[in-house]
């Protein structure tokens, strides 16, 4: 019987006796790409939307500060004293709330917001809790020729714009395209065909992704066969032929009219 009671306080504290308190944090909706489920210890969310930090009640809370670390530097968010109403450090005027009464702290989040965080109180502070901000990724662009001679050979390539992504892939016609022999992924972003046929016409798209988002973008690529070329030719002169001469009857006309006026 004896040693339970002693056990029991290591039981209910598992780890370490002298745990300290960590912030909850949680991304507010709406927030089109973030999970909004709260998370202990670490959070991903996406520039532009709002997170809460929340702490648990620490051992001398009349004077707070909400403080972040980032690498070797460190710094004051906001720090409050009982009463009166909080300052606000300028990296986070104006996008930084602070609840006086939980005494939790919201973020507007901003590139470079990725830092650990902690609330410090007069005798204790909470353990540092990492945010991860991650910019949504917009449109991709392809780059690339969209008419291709048959037997030719083509390269696709797919830039990212606006964030960074952890993943690529490539649609056909809304199908995931695998690669074979004459369809290569290089270097995640370029897509190569050899060999093209007129089967390869279609719509490619390329699909972004990172933590945040996904995002997408598609492109037109037509085979010709080399012989084919020649009809268009033909009908881009004859069609340009006929234009030129309809400009050139306007001009006379209009040179005209300009003679009567
Ligand atoms: C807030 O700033 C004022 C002026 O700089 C200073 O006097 C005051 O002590 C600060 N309050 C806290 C809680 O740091
Ligand atoms: C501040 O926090 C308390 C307790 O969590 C909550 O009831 C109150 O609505 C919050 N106030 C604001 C302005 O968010
Ligand atoms: C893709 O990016 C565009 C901006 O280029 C944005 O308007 C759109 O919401 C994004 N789509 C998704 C699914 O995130
Ligand atoms: C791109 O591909 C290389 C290997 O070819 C890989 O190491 C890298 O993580 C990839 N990057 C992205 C953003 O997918």
């Amino acid at each position: 019987m004896f040693p339970v009671p002693l056990l029991l306080p290591l039981l209910l504290a598992p780890g370490s006796a002298a745990a300290a308190p960590g912030v909850t944090a949680r991304t507010l909706a709406p927030c089109y790409s973030a999970d909004l489920r709260p998370a202990a210890g670490s959070l991903v969310s996406a520039v532009g939307c709002t997170v809460l930090l929340t702490a648990p009640e620490l051992r001398g809370s009349r004077a707070v500060s909400w403080e972040y670390r980032a690498g070797s530097e460190e710094g004051v968010i906001l720090s409050y004293g009982f009463r009166h109403p909080p300052n606000v450090s300028r990296l986070y005027e104006n996008r930084a709330t602070f609840n006086e009464s939980s005494l939790s702290l919201q973020v507007v989040l901003q590139q470079g917001d990725s830092r650990l965080y902690r609330l410090r109180a007069q005798e204790e502070a909470t353990t540092w809790f990492h945010l991860h901000v991650v910019e949504p990724l917009s449109e991709p662009q392809i780059v690339g020729n969209s008419l291709v001679k048959a037997g030719g050979s083509t390269k696709l390539v797919c830039n990212v714009v606006q964030g960074k992504a952890d993943a690529y892939w490539w649609k056909k016609n809304g199908e995931l395209l695998v690669g074979n022999e004459r369809i290569r992924f290089v270097e995640n972003t370029t897509l190569c065909i050899v060999r093209v046929s007129i089967s390869d016409s279609g719509y490619y798209t390329c699909v972004v992704s990172n933590a945040v988002s996904q995002n997408e973008t598609s492109f037109l690529l037509k085979v010709h066969h080399s012989t084919n070329v020649v009809l268009p030719v033909v009908l881009t002169c004859v069609i340009f032929g006929v234009l030129a001469g309809v400009i050139f009857w306007c001009q006379r006309r209009e040179n005209s009219c300009g003679k009567c006026w």
